[in-house]
């Protein structure tokens, strides 16, 4: 064990000092699928790169990944377009479609868009999420499959879309769909709009715990290659880069915060999930519903904050 404590008594003391805070927060409610859930479920898991798992409350309920399911489509999208060929691929086009540098606005802001022509900042918020999935159904016959046969391969078990928080995601869209017409307008959208949102709604309803999702992250941890089944998912120059813009971008405007208090690259979902890796060590996860005023998890980030600190896991 890399760490020198029990990780397991280190991880209950994180989620007991966290859950009181998530009565500061207040969970989404833009559908009811969402607004409906439990505010005070928490869990959170650790996953070390030898397989060991640490465990602490709810860490076996699925949530919709949301958000979370950026990290997953850069990386195919990154793959699948050759940006990450070692002679380049067609990587100058892949970035020059969607930015890498912080937003400082809200995940799903439309202003910034119209001023930098229809390029968005970065793949995390929703506008370059998109771009992402226009790639991919540039790229791959099948993406929403696709995207599930690797979740379910980092998972170690199946995982699929929740059909009731897809159907309600799908009515509404009109932000999104604002977004991806007026970069459509700039020539920065390819394919059908409505097939680009189906995706992206699909992705974000994806289902899966607390434990699943630590799995899946520690890829990135380990240099683009799965420790589970030694299979390589990305190089590892791909897996640092994502990792860069989880930092700089992942929780939105809040990533400056994250950045001072945790230290790590995360990205975060409205349904409450954080992701976090620490590079040869971790993957980890973090639920707990209500968010704060940028759409992060207000407990999670506490949590976070507070492992980061007691093992001292910031890269700063
Ligand atoms: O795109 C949307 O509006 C929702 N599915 C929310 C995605 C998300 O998690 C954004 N941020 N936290």
């Amino acid at each position: 064990m890399p760490f020198d404590t029990d990780l397991d008594e280190l991880l209950a003391g994180v989620v007991e000092r966290a859950r009181p805070i998530a009565s500061k927060g207040a969970v989404a409610d833009y559908i009811p699928s969402l607004q409906s859930v439990d505010p005070d479920e928490f869990g959170m898991v650790m996953v070390e790169m030898d397989g060991t798992e640490h465990a602490a409350g709810a860490a076996d309920v699925p949530f919709s990944i949301q958000s979370i399911g950026k990290v997953f489509a850069l990386v195919l999208a990154v793959r699948e377009s050759g940006a990450d060929d070692e002679d380049g691929g067609d990587e100058a086009s892949f970035w020059d479609r969607v930015g890498r540098e912080p937003s400082g606005d809200p995940f799903n802001s439309l202003v910034q868009l119209e001023h930098e022509q229809g390029i968005p900042r970065n793949p995390m918020i929703n506008a370059g999420a998109l771009v992402v999935d226009d790639v991919l159904l540039d790229h791959c016959e099948k993406p929403a499959e696709m995207m599930l046969d690797l979740l379910s391969e980092l998972a170690g078990e199946p995982v699929d879309v929740d059909q009731t928080v897809l159907g309600q995601e799908g009515d509404h869209g009109n932000r999104n769909l604002a977004m991806a017409h007026l970069m459509a307008s700039f020539g920065n959208m390819h394919n059908d709009i409505d097939e680009v949102l189906d995706l992206y709604t699909r992705q974000c309803s994806i289902a899966m715990t607390a434990r699943q999702l630590a799995r899946a992250v520690r890829f990135l941890a380990n240099r683009g290659e799965d420790p589970a089944t030694g299979r390589r998912i990305v190089s590892p120059t791909v897996a640092r880069r994502v990792g860069a813009i989880m930092l700089t971008c992942g929780p939105y405007d809040a990533a400056g915060e994250f950045a001072f208090s945790i230290g790590l690259p995360c990205k975060s979902g409205v349904a409450g999930g954080i992701v976090a890796t620490v590079t040869d060590e971790l993957g980890i996860c973090v639920w707990s519903p209500p968010l704060d005023r940028s759409g992060n998890s207000i407990a999670g980030r506490a949590a976070l904050a507070d492992l980061s600190e007691r093992l001292g896991l910031s890269l700063f």
